[in-house]
């Protein structure tokens, strides 16, 4: 069975990982949630990249087959040292965010929106110019609230009026030419469904194209643990547990029972 790390600054990730689950059932999966140190968005790229490091290193020591980086900051941030510090594929979502978009658009005018760190450093413009063809725009439009809204759990406490009123803010902004919007943080599929009040064109969550790109990898390595023992999700966070948990649990419609405080800044020792 293949073992397959995976991390986002917090919940975020949980909506790669739902995807994973369904396309890739049968494999064992470390998450890591940096929520004591989220919001990533409002990090400096070194800063950010000494994150994915020390999250990298823990995921490795922990023999995973695989990195899926389910964070598009991070992604961003460190996607290229990460694949060459570690001898294992690395995946990150923004290539396949990007992907999933050009299949769908069909006036060739795409928008992306995403966290402040990761429009700063031109995320997905930067893969973009180099996979889509000169016809193709890309507009990126940085979000300063919503992520820390959902890590907060402020959506739950108020009600869907406040999380409105703060997509609204950005989603309005965004070029009515613009047919494709690729929700570029992997927190904004959890509010989706309000996006989609305010955006009525096509909507993009990466986490499917990722799921396929991680199948395509698999198949082409050898598992380095052989067991076949169950399929499980070992939950790791640096932060608040039990908030991590309740979320969890109502977004994946499963307990979880597997979760340990880890802050690996401080520690960084194995499971
Ligand atoms: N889920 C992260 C992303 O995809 C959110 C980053 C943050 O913590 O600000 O960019």
């Amino acid at each position: 069975m293949y073992k397959i790390g995976m991390f986002d600054s917090g919940v975020g990730g949980l909506t790669v990982l739902k995807e994973i689950q369904r396309i890739v059932p049968s494999s064992h999966i470390i998450y890591y949630g940096d929520n004591g140190n989220a919001p990533y968005g409002d990090k400096t790229e070194i800063e950010i990249r000494e994150l994915c490091l020390n999250i990298g290193k823990f995921l490795y020591e922990n023999e995973v087959d695989i990195i899926v980086i389910a964070c598009n900051t991070a992604t961003a941030a460190s996607i290229k040292m990460m694949k060459n510090k570690f001898p294992i594929p690395v995946i990150g979502v923004i290539e396949p965010g990007i992907r999933a978009a050009l299949k769908v658009t069909q006036n060739k005018n795409i928008g992306v929106i995403l966290t402040p760190a990761s429009a700063k450093m031109g995320a997905y413009k930067n893969v973009f110019d180099v996979i889509a063809t000169k016809a193709h725009t890309l507009t990126e439009k940085g979000c300063k609230l919503i992520c820390p809204m959902i890590e907060n759990g402020w959506e739950e406490h108020y009600g869907n009026y406040l999380t409105d009123e703060i997509i609204k803010l950005y989603v309005e902004q965004i070029s009515d030419e613009i047919d494709t919007l690729i929700l570029g943080c992997t927190h904004y599929p959890i509010v989706e469904n309000n996006i989609a009040k305010y955006f009525k064109k096509n909507i993009v969550n990466p986490a499917n194209e990722t799921a396929k790109e991680l199948l395509k990898e698999l198949s082409m390595i050898k598992p380095k643990n052989l067991t076949n023992t169950d399929p499980k999700v070992e939950f790791i966070v640096s932060g608040n547990s039990k908030n991590f948990t309740v979320f969890a649990e109502h977004f994946l419609g499963k307990k979880i029972d597997s979760i340990y405080e880890l802050d690996l800044q401080v520690t960084g020792r194995k499971v």
